[in-house]
């Protein structure tokens, strides 16, 4: 089969097409015919992982330690990208009972990557499901990474009908599905990007929106129950003053600092300092086919 395939760290420009083998479905496994995969903010730190100092990585030493081995030190260990897509069953396993051939199904492989191909196999137990009917192909391959993620944050703070969340780096994978998720518990969502952001998040339900090139959303006057602060871009010293003497300030991206303010805010009350980590796992049950 072809892929794109890379064996150094670098630009775009490490990125070729290759004739490589065709994975063989195990007896639990499900063979797919890729259609779409996006290119997400993983992609991008595996393909350069070696630059990214950790300084500029977005976590404490230590997980940069972590996903520097997890992708292999000095080369990439799997020379193919790609940690989410959609497409088509050609083949199931012998055990395997939610999917059959021909069935449009869209799915997340994380760190094990490799959906820069024309085929991938997944566990038939692995983060895989039916595509809905009414996406294509393209925009079901694009939300497993963001939709994943967010919903797994934002069930830390346990969000309530009616309160008010802001979501900084609303226009990016996380943030796009956060506002939406947001929206659904009934949330009233303010989302904060650049410029070119602006129509997209709106149209995504978002109630407000700012825009950081333009201005710093503690001088709008509003508070809010949940700052969810994506990149990490913002500090909790500077940002509480928009955040409500009960409120919670999740981070996605942090270091040792916030882990520290997570610690002492738990224990002096008032607001909040969340740190959180979205696990890698189905949040259905195995048996169900959605
Ligand atoms: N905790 C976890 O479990 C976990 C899991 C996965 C990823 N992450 C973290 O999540 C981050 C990647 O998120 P993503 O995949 O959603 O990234 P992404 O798709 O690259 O989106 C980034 C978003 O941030 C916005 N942004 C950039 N600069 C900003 C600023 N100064 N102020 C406010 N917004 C700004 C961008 O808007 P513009 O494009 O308009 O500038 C865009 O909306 C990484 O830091 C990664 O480490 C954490």
């Amino acid at each position: 089969m072809k892929a794109i395939v890379y064996t150094e760290y670098g630009s775009p420009d490490v990125l070729h097409l290759a004739e490589v083998a065709e994975p063989a479905p195990k007896d639990n496994e499900v063979l797919i015919r890729v259609h779409a995969t996006p290119v997400n903010f993983g992609d991008l730190i595996a393909r350069n992982i070696r630059s990214i100092t950790p300084r500029k990585f977005n976590m404490p030493l230590l997980f940069w330690l972590a996903t520097r081995l997890a992708f292999g030190f000095n080369k990439p260990k799997n020379p193919i990208l790609g940690n989410e897509f959609a497409g088509v069953v050609a083949a199931v396993g012998v055990q395997v009972m939610r999917f059959k051939p021909h069935d449009a199904v869209f799915g997340y492989r994380g760190q094990n990557m490799g959906a820069y191909a024309e085929y991938v196999c997944m566990p038939e137990s692995g983060m895989l499901a039916l595509k809905p009917t009414q996406m294509t192909f393209e925009e079901a391959a694009t939300v497993p990474y963001g939709a994943l993620t967010a919903l797994a944050l934002l069930r830390k703070v346990n969000l309530r009908p009616g309160q008010k969340v802001l979501i900084n780096g609303a226009s990016g994978s996380i943030g796009a599905a956060a506002v939406q998720l947001a929206r659904c518990y009934g949330a009233e969502v303010t989302g904060v990007c650049g410029t070119p952001g602006l129509d997209f998040v709106k149209a995504l339900g978002a109630d407000k929106v700012i825009d950081y090139s333009q201005e710093d959303f503690t001088h709008t006057g509003e508070t809010y129950d949940v700052i969810f602060d994506i990149l990490g871009k913002t500090s909790f010293e500077h940002g509480r003053k928009a955040l409500k003497p009960d409120g919670c300030y999740l981070f996605v991206s942090f270091k040792m600092k916030q882990l520290l303010q997570m610690l002492w805010t738990k224990v002096a009350g008032g607001q909040k300092v969340i740190c959180a980590l979205a696990s890698q796992k189905r949040m259905i049950s195995p048996t169900s086919k959605g």
